[in-house]
C-alpha cells in the first residue's frame, strides 16, 4: 500500500481534454465546475431543487432536504414521483419517442433494439403481469437474471408499481439467494431458464429451484425463456414470462410514489457478518443518478453509451438503467463475456454500434492488456469520445494503456469513485472541465463534501493518506440497511458521530491540486475484480466444511484482479490435507457464496498465528500472502510459531 502511495505521488502526467471535446461538452472549464460546485455546497437546496425540476414530479416537494432526524435524511420531502415514468413516459412526447433506449447484443450474436416507446410498452405489460400475480406496492421482488433486456424491463416494471427490487448477481449460489430472499422476505422471484456465457448456456432457474425450499415467502416465480435449457416448472408457482407478460395490457399508469418510497435493495459485503441490504429510495436516487450521468459521461442526444458492468452490481443499476434512461440516452447492453467467441468481442461491439462512451473496470483493462493490442487494433474505435473506469483503483500503467490503445490519446478518461451505498458517482473528473491524471479519481462531484482525515477527524495534508469521509448527506445516498437501522448508524455514521460525517471505509489522499487518489478499502473487505467480498463471509463459508477448524482470509495484490483471495486454513486434529482437499474447499466456497469468492490460494497450517489476546495476526498473513506466489504445493502445512513470536509486538 505504501508503495502505491509513493508511486501515485510521483505521477506528474496530466492530460487536458482536446479542444474538440471541450467544444461540445456540457462543462468547458475548471471555472464552470468551481461555480457549480460552490453553489451546490453553499445552497444545496436551491442547487438540487433546480436539478430536480428537470425531471417529472406528480407533486412538488415541500422541502429539498430534511435533516431533522439525521442520519435518516429525507430528500424532496412531500413530493411524489416515479423513476419508471422519468426513464420512459417523460420521453414519449419528445423526439426521443422512437429513439433506441436499449440496444442489446446477446452473446451468440443475436440482437434487439427497444425504442423508448417499445420499452415503455414492455414495462407496462410486465407491470400489469406482476400486478396480476398479486404483487403490490412495497412488496419485495428478487431478480436473478442474465444480462437480457427483460432484466431492465423487470426493474422498471417494479419501480412503476412501487415494488422494491433486489437484484442478485447471476453468479451467486443458491445459498446466497436464500440469504437475500429471506432477509427481504421477497414475494416473487424473476429469473430465466439460463443465459449465454463463454459460449455455453449457464443455467439459472435450477439454482433458484435449489434455493426455493428455503424461501418460504416466495409465492411466484416468473421465468424468461432465454437459454433454451431444460428446466422444471412447478404448477401454480412458476410462470413463463411470455405466458404472463405476453398477453398483458400495455396500459399501466406509473404509481405516484412518495420521494422516499423504497426503490431497491442491493446486498453488498461489509467487514462483518452477512451481506448488508443497502436500501435506496426513489427521488434522491433519481436526481443523483440523472445528474451524474449527464455531467460525468457528458451525455448528449446523439450518444451511444455502453457500460460493461452486470446489472447485478450497483454500476449497472445506476449507469446502465436508471441514470442513463432518465437522460433519454441510448444504453447498450451486452449479455456475455469479453472473450466470446474471441478476445476482440468488446471492440467489435464498439465498431458495430458506433459506441461513443465506454465505461468499464480496471480489472477488465488489465485483462485486455494481457490479451494484446492486436485485438483492439483490428477494429475501428474512432466513434469513441469518452472512456470511464469504476470499481477499484486503476494503476497508472493500465490507465496509460487505456488512454493510448483504446482512446487513441483522444478520449478523456473519467475514473469514477463511488459505492453501492453512495448510489451515484462521488469523486471523478468532469471530462470537458479539467485535466485528468493517471491513477487519480479527481474532484468531488457537485454537492459532495469529501475529505481525507485522521482517526481523530483532523484533515490530513497532501503527503499523507487517511480516511475518506463525506461530510454530509447527498441525494442518492443509501437510506438505511434493510431492516437494520442500528447497523446503518453504526457502520457509516458512528465514527464521526458528533460531526455528522459518513465513513466510506476507503483510504485516500489528495495531491496539491486537491485531486483525490483512492487507495482502497481499509476494512476487511477484499475487492476482487471490482467485486466486494467480506473476508468474514468467506471465512464462515470455509469453516462450515468438515475439513476446516479455523480460517483466516486476506487479500493480496493480484496482477489482473486487483486483489486475490488467500485463505489460511487450520485443519482439525488428525487430518492431513491433500491436494484434492484444496479443490474441495474451493468448490465448497463456490457453493456457499458463488464462484467469484473462490480462494486463489489455500494454505494449510496447524494453527493460525495469533496475538496473546487471541486476535488473528492478519497483517502478518497479508504479508505472507503478498510475498509468495502459489507454488502448487499448497498443502504444505505452514508453521507460524516462530514468525508469530517475532511479530507479536508489532501487531494491532
Ligand atoms: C472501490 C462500485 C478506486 C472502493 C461502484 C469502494 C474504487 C468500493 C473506485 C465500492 C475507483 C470504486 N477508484 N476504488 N474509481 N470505485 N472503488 O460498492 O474501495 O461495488 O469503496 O461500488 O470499490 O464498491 P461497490
Amino acid at each position: 500500500m505504501t508503495n502505491n502511495i509513493e508511486h501515485v505521488l510521483e505521477e506528474t502526467r496530466k492530460f487536458d481534454p482536446s479542444e474538440d471535446f471541450v467544444a461540445h461538452s456540457h462543462l468547458k472549464s475548471r471555472a464552470d465546475y468551481d461555480e457549480l460546485y460552490s453553489k451546490s455546497i453553499s445552497d444545496p437546496d436551491a442547487f438540487w431543487g433546480d436539478v430536480a425540476r428537470e425531471l417529472h414530479w406528480f407533486k412538488p416537494w415541500d422541502r429539498v432536504l430534511n435533516a431533522d432526524n439525521a442520519p435518516f435524511f429525507k430528500w424532496f420531502e412531500g413530493a411524489t414521483t416515479n423513476i419508471s415514468y422519468n426513464c420512459l413516459d417523460r420521453h414519449l412526447s419528445t423526439p426521443r419517442k422512437n429513439k433506441a433506449a436499449i440496444i442489446w447484443e446477446g452473446e451468440p450474436g443475436d440482437q434487439r433494439t427497444l425504442t423508448y416507446h417499445q420499452l415503455h410498452r414492455e414495462v407496462c405489460k410486465a407491470a400489469n403481469a406482476f400486478k396480476g400475480l398479486g404483487l403490490e406496492r412495497g412488496d419485495r421482488v428478487a431478480i436473478y437474471m442474465p444480462m437480457i433486456p427483460e432484466l431492465a424491463i423487470a426493474m422498471l416494471a417494479c419501480a412503476r408499481i412501487g415494488a422494491v427490487h433486489s437484484i442478485i448477481f447471476g453468479g451467486f449460489s443458491a445459498n446466497a439467494i436464500v440469504d437475500r430472499v429471506q432477509d427481504a422476505s421477497c414475494k416473487m422471484i424473476v429469473t430465466a431458464d439460463g443465459g449465454h456465457r463463454r459460449g455455453a448456456v449457464s443455467a439459472l432457474k435450477p439454482t433458484v429451484d435449489e434455493a426455493l425450499p428455503n424461501c418460504p415467502t416466495v409465492e411466484t416465480v416468473v421465468v424468461v425463456r432465454r437459454g433454451g435449457n431444460e428446466i422444471a416448472m412447478q404448477e401454480g408457482r412458476d410462470h413463463w414470462w411470455h405466458d404472463v407478460v405476453g398477453p398483458a395490457s400495455a396500459v399501466c399508469p406509473a404509481e405516484e410514489l412518495d420521494a422516499e418510497h423504497p426503490l431497491y435493495i442491493l446486498y453488498t459485503s461489509g467487514s462483518t457478518g452477512k451481506p448488508k441490504g443497502i436500501l435506496h429510495s426513489t427521488g434522491g436516487y433519481m436526481v443523483g443518478t440523472y445528474m451524474t450521468s449527464k455531467y460525468v459521461f457528458d451525455l448528449h442526444e446523439d450518444d451511444t453509451y455502453w457500460c460493461t458492468a452486470d446489472i447485478g452490481w450497483v454500476t449497472g443499476h445506476s449507469y446502465i438503467v436508471y441514470g442513463i434512461l432518465a437522460n433519454g440516452a441510448t444504453s447498450l447492453m451486452y449479455e456475455g463475456t469479453p472473450n466470446s467467441p474471441n478476445e476482440g468481442r468488446f471492440w467489435e461491439i464498439i465498431e458495430k454500434y458506433g459506441v461513443n462512451i465506454f465505461y468499464t473496470a480496471p480489472t477488465a483493462i488489465r485483462t485486455f492488456i494481457r490479451w494484446g493490442d492486436e485485438w483492439p487494433n483490428k477494429y475501428d474505435l474512432s466513434s469513441l469520445r469518452l472512456l470511464g473506469t469504476v470499481g477499484e483503483p486503476i494503476n497508472p500503467e493500465a490507465w496509460m494503456w487505456y488512454h493510448r490503445v483504446i482512446g487513441k490519446e483522444r478520449c478523456p478518461i473519467v475514473d469514477t469513485w463511488w459505492q453501492t451505498e453512495t448510489g451515484a458517482i462521488m469523486i471523478t473528473t468532469l471530462p470537458g472541465a479539467m485535466y485528468t491524471k493517471p491513477g487519480s479519481a479527481g474532484l468531488p462531484f457537485f454537492g459532495v463534501k469529501a475529505a481525507v482525515v485522521t482517526e481523530e477527524g483532523e484533515e490530513v495534508d497532501g503527503m499523507h493518506s487517511g480516511l475518506l469521509v463525506i461530510q454530509g448527506p447527498w441525494p442518492a445516498m443509501l437510506r438505511t440497511l434493510y431492516g437494520d437501522d442500528d447497523r446503518y448508524v453504526d457502520v457509516f455514521w458512528s465514527k464521526f458521530k458528533e460531526r455528522g460525517w459518513y465513513l466510506t471505509g476507503d483510504g485516500a489522499f489528495r495531491d496539491k491540486n486537491g485531486y483525490f487518489m483512492i487507495i482502497g478499502r481499509l476494512d476487511d473487505v477484499i475487492n476482487v475484480s471490482g467485486h466486494r467480498l467480506g473476508t468474514m463471509e468467506i471465512e464462515s463459508a470455509l469453516v462450515s466444511s468438515d475439513l476446516v477448524a479455523e480460517a483466516a482470509v486476506v487479500g493480496y495484490p493480484h496482477e489482473i484482479k486487483g486483489q486475490g483471495i488467500c485463505a489460511f486454513v487450520s485443519v482439525p486434529k488428525g487430518i492431513t490435507p491433500t491436494e484434492a482437499d484444496v479443490q474441495k474447499l474451493r468448490d465448497h466456497v463456490a457453493k456457499e457464496i458463488g464462484p467469484i469468492a473462490k480462494p486463489d490460494q489455500i494454505r494449510f497450517t496447524d494453527a493460525l498465528p495469533k496475538t496473546r489476546s487471541g486476535k488473528i495476526m492478519r497483517r502478518l498473513l497479508r504479508d505472507i500472502a503478498a510475498g509468495k506466489e502459489t507454488t502448487g504445493d499448497t498443502t504444505t502445512l505452514e508453521d507460524f510459531s516462530v514468525l508469530a513470536a517475532l511479530r507479536e509486538e508489532s501487531e494491532d
